[in-house]
C-alpha cells in the first residue's frame, strides 16, 4: 500500500519532532495516515523516535515562522518538542488509540519506554475523547426509546474497550483515502476476535463451570477468580471503617459470584444488621440458597436483575444503606453508570461509602488510567467524590499455568488495581 509523499513527510515530521514543518503540512494532510508496514501513525512516531534515538535531532526545515521562533523550538529540549508535537497532532484530529502492528496505541508505547510526560499527554486526550463520546451517545440515546439497549454497547469490564482502542480505518476511512486497508490489520482482529463481548442475557442463560477457585461461563470467559480475594477484603476493610457502635452496618452487594466479598462483610466486626445481596444467575442462586450465609440473621437474598430488583425495593420501603458495593459481569459501563447516578443516590446513607469492581479496560494500562479519570469525572457530576487507593496485583505470576490457564482470555493484565471509595460530596 503507498502513501503520498506529502503522507510521508508527515510521518518523517512526527519522528523528527519539527513542529514547523508538521505546523505546515497538517494545512493539507490528515495527521491519521500510517505508516504502511507498521501502520503507525504520526503519533506513533512521535513516540517511537525514542525507541532508538533517546536524543532527538531536528534536521528537516519548516517555513511560515519566523527564523527567531524557529530558533526558540528547535533548542527545546527533545521531550518538549515532543509533548509539543503530540499536542499539534491531537489538536489537528490525530486519533488517540489507534493500534499499530504490534498491537500498541502511541500511549502503549510511552508507557513501555517510560515516558511519562507523553504518556500523561495521551490520558489526557484519551479522557477527552471518551467524555465526548460518553456525551453524544447520551444526546442519541435520546431519541431510543428501546431500555434495553444496555444490551447492545460493547463496553465489558476488563475487555480491551472497542471505543477506547479503535480500528484506524473504522473512523477515517472517508477523510483520509491513502489509509492502508482493514484487511491487513491482523494484529487488530486477533485482538477483536479475542475480545467477542459476552451480552448480559447470553451470560445468564448460560451453563456456568463452578469450583473452589473460579467461575467460568459456557466459552470459558473467567467471571470470578479466587486471585481477587485481596481486593475484596480491602475493599471491605475500606467500605467499612473502624466503628465504636454496637450495631452492625447496613450493607448491599450487587453479585455474588465466589460470595467472597460477602464472607469478608460478615466476619467484619460488628456484624451486619441487615446484608441484601442481589444475584442474577439460577446456577449461582442455586450455590447462594445452600450456603451457610442465606441462613445468618439479617441477609436477605434477592432473585433477578439489580435493574429489576432495585426499583421495587426502593418503591417497598425505607431502605437505605451504610456500604454499597458493585461488581457484576457481562454488563457494560452504562450500565454501572446508571447504578451509581440512580441508585447509589437513592440508597447510601449521607455517610455512607460505595465501591465497585475496577476491572474497567483493565487489559490495557492506557485503557484503565482512561477510564479511571472518566468514571471519576462522571462520579462527580453524580454528586460522589472518590478516594482511589492502590493495591498492588502479582499478574506476573499469573502467567503461564497460572491462574489465566484454561481461561479464554486474561480481563486483567495490569500491576495495580485502584480501588474506588465513594462519597457524597461534602
Ligand atoms: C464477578 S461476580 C461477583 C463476585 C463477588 N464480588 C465475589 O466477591 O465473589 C459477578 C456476579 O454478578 C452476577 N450478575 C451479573 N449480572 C447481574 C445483574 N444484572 N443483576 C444481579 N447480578 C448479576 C453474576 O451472576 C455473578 O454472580
Amino acid at each position: 500500500m503507498e502513501i503520498s509523499p506529502e503522507a510521508h513527510s508527515l510521518l518523517l515530521a512526527a519522528a523528527d519532532h519539527n513542529l514547523l514543518l508538521l505546523r505546515s503540512l497538517l494545512k493539507s494532510q490528515t495527521p491519521n495516515v500510517q505508516e504502511p508496514s507498521t501502520l503507525r501513525t504520526p503519533l506513533h512516531l512521535a513516540i517511537a523516535s525514542f525507541e532508538s534515538n533517546p536524543v532527538q535531532s531536528t534536521h528537516t526545515n519548516g517555513n511560515g515562522t519566523s527564523a527567531e521562533d524557529e530558533k526558540d523550538e528547535l533548542s527545546l529540549p527533545p521531550l518538549t518538542k515532543a509533548t509539543k508535537t503530540l499536542e499539534l497532532l491531537l489538536q489537528n484530529g490525530a486519533i488517540w488509540n489507534s493500534l499499530d502492528t504490534n498491537n500498541e496505541t502511541p500511549a502503549c508505547i510511552a508507557y513501555r519506554l517510560g515516558l511519562t510526560p507523553l504518556y500523561e499527554v495521551m490520558v489526557d486526550a484519551g479522557v477527552r475523547a471518551e467524555l465526548l463520546f460518553g456525551r453524544l451517545e447520551g444526546y442519541m440515546a435520546l431519541d431510543d426509546d428501546d431500555d434495553d439497549d444496555y444490551e447492545d454497547e460493547e463496553l465489558e469490564e476488563g475487555d480491551v474497550i472497542d471505543i477506547s482502542v479503535e480500528a484506524q480505518g473504522e473512523k477515517d476511512e472517508e477523510e483520509a483515502p491513502e489509509l492502508v486497508s482493514t484487511t491487513e490489520q491482523t494484529a487488530l482482529e486477533k485482538a477483536e476476535e479475542e475480545a467477542i463481548p459476552v451480552t448480559s442475557d447470553v451470560y445468564l442463560s448460560s451453563t456456568l463451570s463452578i469450583d473452589d477457585e473460579r467461575i467460568l461461563d459456557e466459552d470459558k470467559n473467567g467471571v470470578m477468580m479466587s486471585w481477587e480475594s485481596h481486593i475484596m477484603s480491602l475493599t471491605v476493610s475500606n467500605l467499612l471503617p473502624a466503628s465504636s457502635e454496637n450495631t452492625g452496618p447496613k450493607i448491599l452487594n450487587i453479585g455474588y459470584g465466589m460470595g467472597i466479598i460477602d464472607s469478608y462483610f460478615q466476619s467484619s466486626t460488628p456484624p451486619p444488621s441487615s446484608h441484601h445481596i442481589i444475584e442474577a444467575h439460577p446456577q449461582i442462586l442455586q450455590v447462594l440458597s445452600n450456603s451457610p450465609i442465606s441462613k445468618v440473621p439479617g441477609v436477605t437474598i434477592h432473585a433477578g436483575r439489580w435493574q429489576e430488583v432495585l426499583p421495587k425495593l426502593i418503591n417497598d420501603g425505607d431502605v437505605t444503606f451504610d456500604a454499597i458495593y458493585f461488581d457484576t459481569f457481562a454488563e457494560d459501563y452504562s450500565q454501572l453508570k446508571l447504578f451509581f447516578t440512580e441508585y447509589v443516590i437513592a440508597l447510601l446513607n449521607p455517610e455512607g461509602r460505595f465501591s465497585f469492581f475496577n476491572g474497567l479496560g483493565a487489559d490495557r494500562q492506557i485503557a484503565y488510567d482512561v477510564y479511571k479519570k472518566v468514571v471519576d469525572i462522571d462520579l462527580l457530576e453524580a454528586g460522589l467524590e472518590t478516594e482511589w487507593i492502590a493495591v498492588d496485583v502479582d499478574s506476573k505470576k499469573m502467567e503461564g499455568d497460572g491462574e489465566w490457564k484454561g481461561v479464554r482470555r486474561k480481563y486483567w493484565d495490569l500491576e495495580k488495581y485502584w480501588l474506588p471509595v465513594s462519597r457524597f460530596i461534602g
